[in-house]
């Protein structure tokens, strides 16, 4: 899967750096172009010339080459790459990656690479152990970093414990794995609602709720990357439409339902993100509604028809539905309800209990429920995290 990638190999300063040689003959190996970005600290544990002589290409350490004084642009070397690995990760980048500080050319790269990023952190037990690194682990994990574990071991420092970088070749493979993963929907066309609502009632007003639409854009956006023909049914969001998504724009719950009963039997699987009206005004004002001087004002609802349980109603055997659940109280037992009135095949529970779940959060924590009687909670990461779990558990 590595074959004609073009991968960024990022050394920082620790003594595992000599095992960054054996990662860059794997991916060279396996068919990848690899440019090799080192740290200032990094040159002290290995020769640029070795990296150089090994990658075919100059390594990149410094913003400017001091003798013809060129620009190295770490905004092109981030769009250049499809994946990014930095092995061995100090303890010293990866805060700097936690945090921005981007001070040196492989940070600003970091920075800039929109590809997937994975890192291997190696250090001592003790600064692994610390409360900082594992704050900043978390954050990197939230941020769509996937790290790969240190493991147990005799290390440098002559102690035995955790923090010793992974083994090249589970570094690789761990890569290989990654690039595997994002043909395995290929084929399959998948329909995804995601944002609000909004149901009109007058020219100038309506009733909706927070849903920013990120999670959904989010799920969208995965599914693609893996290889999916995805149908994305957008209530109103600012958000911007993910690569290869085709994006239906809708605003009320009756467009959605419409546009996603007309879609779906040409589908694979529907994932039901969108934070849906359950009641629209009866009726709609063409002019603006004025202030009555006599003080209440009376607004009839009716119900919205309810769009997962329409497409419950019409699944047929090979289709999988999955809904979410956005709850305040007895989370689990009103989330099972759900899963067995619409017909879902799982559902994605998420509670706004939760300071790391819910409307417009960078972040989710769900625990997904399934109609066989499995379930599996999941710790609060980024929404692109959250999204590729859903994937994996129910597509
Ligand atoms: O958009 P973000 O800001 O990123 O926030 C994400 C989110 C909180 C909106 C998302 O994670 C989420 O929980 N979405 C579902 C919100 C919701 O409306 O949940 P519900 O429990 O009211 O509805 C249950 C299920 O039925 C949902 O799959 C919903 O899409 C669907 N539904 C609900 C009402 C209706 N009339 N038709 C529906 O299809």
């Amino acid at each position: 899967m590595l074959r004609d990638k073009h991968i960024i190999l990022g050394i920082t300063g620790g003594i595992a750096a000599y095992k960054s040689v054996q990662i860059l003959r794997l991916l060279r190996k396996a068919g990848a172009e690899v440019q090799v970005v080192i740290t200032p600290a990094g040159k002290e544990f290995i020769t640029p010339v070795t990296l150089s002589a090994l990658s075919g290409k100059p390594v990149v350490s410094e913003f400017f080459t001091a003798n013809t004084g060129q620009w190295n642009s770490h905004v092109d070397l981030g769009l250049w790459a499809d994946a990014m690995v930095i092995a061995p990760a100090t303890a010293s980048s990866l805060a700097k990656m936690a945090t921005g500080v981007a001070d040196n050319m492989l940070i600003t790269t970091y920075l800039s690479a929109k590809c997937k990023v994975f890192a291997a952190p190696a250090m001592d037990l003790d600064m692994y152990r610390h409360p900082t690194t594992q704050r900043n682990l978390l954050t990197l994990q939230q941020d769509g970093v996937t790290l790969i574990e240190p493991a147990d071991g005799y290390l440098a420092s002559g102690l035995v414990g955790k923090g010793r970088m992974e083994e090249p070749e589970e570094i690789v493979r761990r890569m290989d794995e990654w690039f595997e993963s994002r043909g395995e929907l290929k084929g399959k066309k998948i329909l995804i609602t995601a944002g609000p609502t909004h149901e009109k009632l007058d020219p100038v007003r309506f009733i909706g709720n927070y849903s920013s639409g990120k999670m959904g854009f989010a799920l969208a956006a995965e599914c693609a990357a893996r290889g999916a023909e995805v149908t994305l049914v957008a209530g109103p969001v600012q958000q911007n439409t993910p690569q290869g998504v085709r994006r239906v724009d809708v605003t009320s719950a009756r467009e959605m339902h419409d546009v996603c009963v007309a879609e779906f039997p040409a589908m694979d699987a529907a994932i039901m993100c969108a934070a849906v009206a359950d009641y629209a005004p009866e009726s709609c004002s063409e002019r603006k509604i004025k202030r009555e001087k006599t003080g209440e004002m009376t607004l009839r609802l009716i119900p919205n028809p309810d769009i997962a349980a329409a497409l419950g109603k019409i699944k047929t055997g090979n289709q999988r539905l999955i809904g979410f659940a956005l709850e305040t109280d007895n989370e689990q037992a009103n989330a099972l309800d759900k899963l067995r009135r619409k017909n879902l095949d799982f559902i994605v529970l998420n509670s706004l209990r939760d300071p790391q779940a819910g409307f417009g959060k960078d972040t989710n924590k769900v625990t997904i429920l399934g109609a066989d009687g499995r379930e599996q909670p999941f710790p609060a990461k980024s929404k692109t995290l959250v999204a590729a779990d859903i994937i994996d558990f129910t597509l």
